[in-house]
Formats: structure tokens, C-alpha cells, sequence
């Protein structure tokens, strides 16, 4: 399977990463961790839309990413940036979003992530 590496700053990717038993998953806390070969990001999105400053940082020392899932909110305030994170990660590094879920997603959002992950 395919490394991962996560950004949870209130929980829910954690949570995530949880339900899918990753338990090597690496957290990423301010960006200067290293992951050795491919992996999988996943990641919140933060004010407006923003990819969170430890993501980008991460992204950037670690340019080997293959995919992406981002976690969101689909809340009024946050709808029309809903995931943007992940869409933003997607068109940097030019990789497929598997999977854009609201806060700790669904039993299916799981599913589908797992089966993803899986092709990988
Ligand atoms: C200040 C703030 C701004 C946010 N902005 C967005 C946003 O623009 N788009 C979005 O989809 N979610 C946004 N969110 C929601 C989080 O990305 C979402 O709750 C996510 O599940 C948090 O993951 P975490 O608990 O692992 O940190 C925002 C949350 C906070 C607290």
C-alpha cells in the first residue's frame, strides 16, 4: 500500500485516517517532515480556501505526492472554497483527487478511499 501522510489541525483528517486503520500514516505538524518515495496526501483546508502554510511546506521538500484527499466543509461559509485545498494540491502537482469529504466524511467517502488507495 501506498504511504500517506496527513494535516489535521481540529481532528477530523485524524479521524479519517482512524476509520481507515493507517496506522503508519505520518502527521504532519509544521512541514519540515521528510517521507521517504510516493505517497498520498491528506489535508483540511483552511480560511478561505487556503492550502495550510505546514501542507505547503511538506509539499514542497516532499514533491513525490500521487494523489490527493481533501477534507472540507460544505458549511454557507465555507461552500464556495469547499475543498479548494485539494484542488489546489490537484493543479500544482498536476495529481488525481480521490476524494473530497465533508468533515470526517461518510461510510461510503471511506470506502471509496479505501478502494482507491488500493489501485495505487
Ligand atoms: C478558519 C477555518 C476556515 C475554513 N475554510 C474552509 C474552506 O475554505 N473550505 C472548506 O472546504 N473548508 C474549510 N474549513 C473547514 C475545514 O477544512 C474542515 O472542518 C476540515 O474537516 C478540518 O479538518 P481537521 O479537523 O482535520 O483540521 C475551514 C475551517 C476553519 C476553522
Amino acid at each position: 500500500m501506498i504511504k500517506v501522510a496527513y494535516a489535521s489541525k481540529t481532528g477530523h483528517v485524524e479521524k479519517i485516517i482512524n476509520k481507515l486503520g493507517l496506522t503508519d500514516a505520518l502527521k504532519i505538524v509544521d512541514g519540515t517532515e521528510k517521507i521517504d518515495g510516493e505517497y498520498v496526501i491528506f489535508t483540511y483546508t483552511s480560511g478561505k480556501g487556503k492550502t495550510p502554510k505546514p501542507v505547503e511546506r511538506f509539499l514542497s521538500a516532499n514533491p513525490e505526492v500521487k494523489a490527493v484527499v481533501g477534507s472540507g466543509s460544505t458549511a454557507k461559509s465555507h461552500i464556495e472554497t469547499f475543498n479548494y485545498a485539494a484542488e489546489n494540491i490537484s493543479k500544482a502537482y498536476n495529481v488525481p483527487i480521490l476524494a473530497k469529504v465533508d468533515g470526517v466524511g461518510t461510510d461510503e467517502d471511506m470506502a471509496r478511499i479505501r478502494t482507491e488507495l488500493e489501485k495505487l
